[in-house]
């Protein structure tokens, strides 16, 4: 009985023991592939909530006249940065006037001195026009649309500026911002943070503070912004089904004000850090004579020129270490198309030891577990991923499902060491909510018919291989789905140096708690294991790297080991 005791005692310091080296390591992905891990929706926490009205105090116009508004920053080359902003009015009804752009100048003034201002800019001035010559549905003209690109910076210095029409005494107050590290240089920018699908709801603030408390130096807006598509204002009815309310309206309108209330929510963050968009489905925007994505284009200032792309759905840019591909879900991906043949040449132009990371983003995720957009991008999947793959792309970030899910490092379905870790953040908080069904719930496979891509053809496919053969779904969670949790949230990225980034995702309910965070883990790049530009798809290892599991097991073996020695010695002594 006394040995039962003392035994149960040791058991009982071993698990803590264990339990503490569990609590403090990261895992890495030489860890992986991970078995796949599900956590729940949290029922205590509200799946959605409603969009913020106009007259919020975050979205309500704070200047007058022409002074600037909506002031956001946006990368252009690593010396050089894109300044942005909106000036004047915008109009709604049924006839709206544009405004000449040319009336208010765009200009920047800016130095490494607070107050002293040793260069000037000039920029240009547009406006944009959403349409809807249908009965009862509303016009917008929005307010002038600046862009100053302000170049020769230097690299991690801060930068003092203001923007404005200084012939107008309509400059804005001062505002700062630092630039990162220049590729080449061996360092990284400090800490990036990725979100998507965001709108403009109460959920959405949680998330931008949450962000704005992660302090990070740069941030990647993986599509789906404002959500005005789904303003419930519509034809200034304020329509609960839209296609009730106006059943001979061929498009449906998109309440362009939504925007300006987003630029003014942004701003205090993005009018100091860069942030770097690509479209989701919710910039599509139809209006009348089949234009398209004429708010996303004309109000962000993207490096697409200066990345030898010739269209703003599409670009690259460096940021110290990391050469990042922005790539267009919603324009022509095919291999025939112009975007794959600039993807091409983008990537044969990457210099891995001056960009060592190569990390891409595009809306609609590839890998996806959830009910939710199920297979819904197979068709971009299958044009594009041997080009990444033999390129060697680190990781994919992606939005569009409302949740979050991390994949274990995979390549046509099937785990491969070489491939990208693809991760899913697309829970930034927007009207509509969470994502709780997975595809290998009973009864949650969606259909064939089920989850249309709003551009390009339907490629849904049953497995030919693995556990899910001859099936739409799995029957329980894919192993190359490493994490998914149902929450919304943001993630950061930091890159430590040229082989590992710490990633950590921290949902919404994180921002109550000290230290609280969701999924977090190491992603390694082996360059050594997986040569970069080699010909064809990579076969697959005949068995797992040495390392696997060394991390973890290592200290806990240990552990365990010195504790039934000390058991053993014990009992000899006492027997
Ligand atoms: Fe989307």
């Amino acid at each position: 009985m006394e040995y039962c005791k003392i035994f149960s005692f040791l058991l009982l310091i071993i698990t803590k023991m264990a339990a503490a080296a569990t609590s403090e390591h990261i895992p890495t992905t030489l860890e992986g592939p991970f078995l796949p891990v599900t956590r729940s929706f949290d029922p205590s926490l509200r799946r959605g909530s409603d969009d913020l009205p106009m007259d919020h105090p975050r979205l309500r116009k704070n200047v007058t006249s022409n002074f600037p508004e909506q002031i956001a920053l946006a990368l252009s080359t690593p010396t050089s940065i894109w300044v942005s902003w909106v000036t004047g009015d915008a109009q709604i009804g049924l006839n709206v006037t544009p405004v000449d752009p040319t009336s208010v100048v765009s200009e920047v003034w800016y130095g490494k001195e607070s107050g002293k201002y040793s260069e000037k800019r000039h920029g240009v001035s547009v406006i944009y026009n959403q349409l809807y010559p249908f009965e009862g549905l509303w016009n917008y003209t929005s307010g002038i649309i600046h862009h100053v690109r302000i170049d020769g910076l230097e690299p991690e210095t801060k930068y003092y500026y203001k923007c404005g029409d200084s012939s107008l005494d309509a400059m804005s107050e001062e505002l700062v911002f630092e630039t990162l590290p220049l590729p080449g240089s061996g360092k990284y920018p400090r800490r990036i943070a990725f979100v998507g699908d965001l709108g403009l709801t109460s959920n959405s603030t949680t998330t931008i503070d949450h962000l704005i408390a992660n302090d990070p130096s740069l941030i990647l807006m993986v599509g789906d912004l404002t959500y005005a598509n789904q303003y419930r204002t519509t034809g200034g009815k304020g329509a609960s089904c839209y296609f009730c309310e106006f059943p001979d309206s061929p498009i449906r309108e998109t309440y362009q004000p939504r925007w300006d209330g987003w630029g003014r929510f942004m701003e205090p963050l993005i009018s100091r850090v860069p942030m770097m968009v690509i479209e989701g489905n919710h910039e599509i925007e139809p209006q009348a004579a089949n234009i398209t994505f004429l708010s996303y284009v004309t109000r962000f200032s993207v490096p697409s020129k200066e990345s030898g792309s010739n269209s703003n759905l599409y670009y690259s840019f460096d940021a110290g270490g990391i050469h990042f591909i922005m790539l267009g879900a919603y324009v022509d991906y095919n291999q025939t198309g112009d975007q794959y043949a600039w993807l091409e040449k983008d990537l044969q132009n990457v210099d891995r030891k001056t960009t060592p990371w190569l990390v891409a983003a595009w809306h609609p995720p590839w890998y996806n577990s959830y009910s939710s957009h199920y297979q819904e991008f197979e068709c971009m999947r299958l044009q594009m991923e041997a080009l990444l793959y033999r390129h060697g792309v680190n990781i994919v970030f992606s939005g569009h499902v409302h949740a979050y899910e991390r994949i274990n490092r995979v390549y046509n379905y099937t785990l491969d060491p070489c491939g990208p870790v693809y991760i899913t953040i697309g829970d930034g908080g927007n009207i509509e909510k969470v994502e709780v069904d997975h595809a290998d719930d009973p009864g949650k496979c969606p259909s064939a018919g089920a989850n249309k891509p709003e551009f390009g053809s339907v490629c849904h496919m049953n497995f030919s291989f693995g556990p899910a053969k001859g099936k739409f779904c799995w029957d329980r969670q894919p192993e190359w789905s490493a994490y998914r949790e149902s929450s919304f949230g943001h993630g950061i990225l930091e890159v430590v140096n040229s082989t590992y980034a710490l990633w950590t995702w921290h949902r919404n309910q994180d921002i109550y708690k000290e230290n609280s965070h969701g999924d977090q883990i190491y992603i390694v790049r082996q360059p050594e294991l997986c040569s970069i530009g080699s010909k064809g798809t990579r076969a697959l290892p005949s068995k797992l790297p040495s390392n696997v599991g060394a991390t973890f097991m290592d200290p806990l073996l240990a552990t365990l080991l010195c504790c039934l020695m000390f058991f053993l010695a014990w009992f000899e002594r006492n027997k």
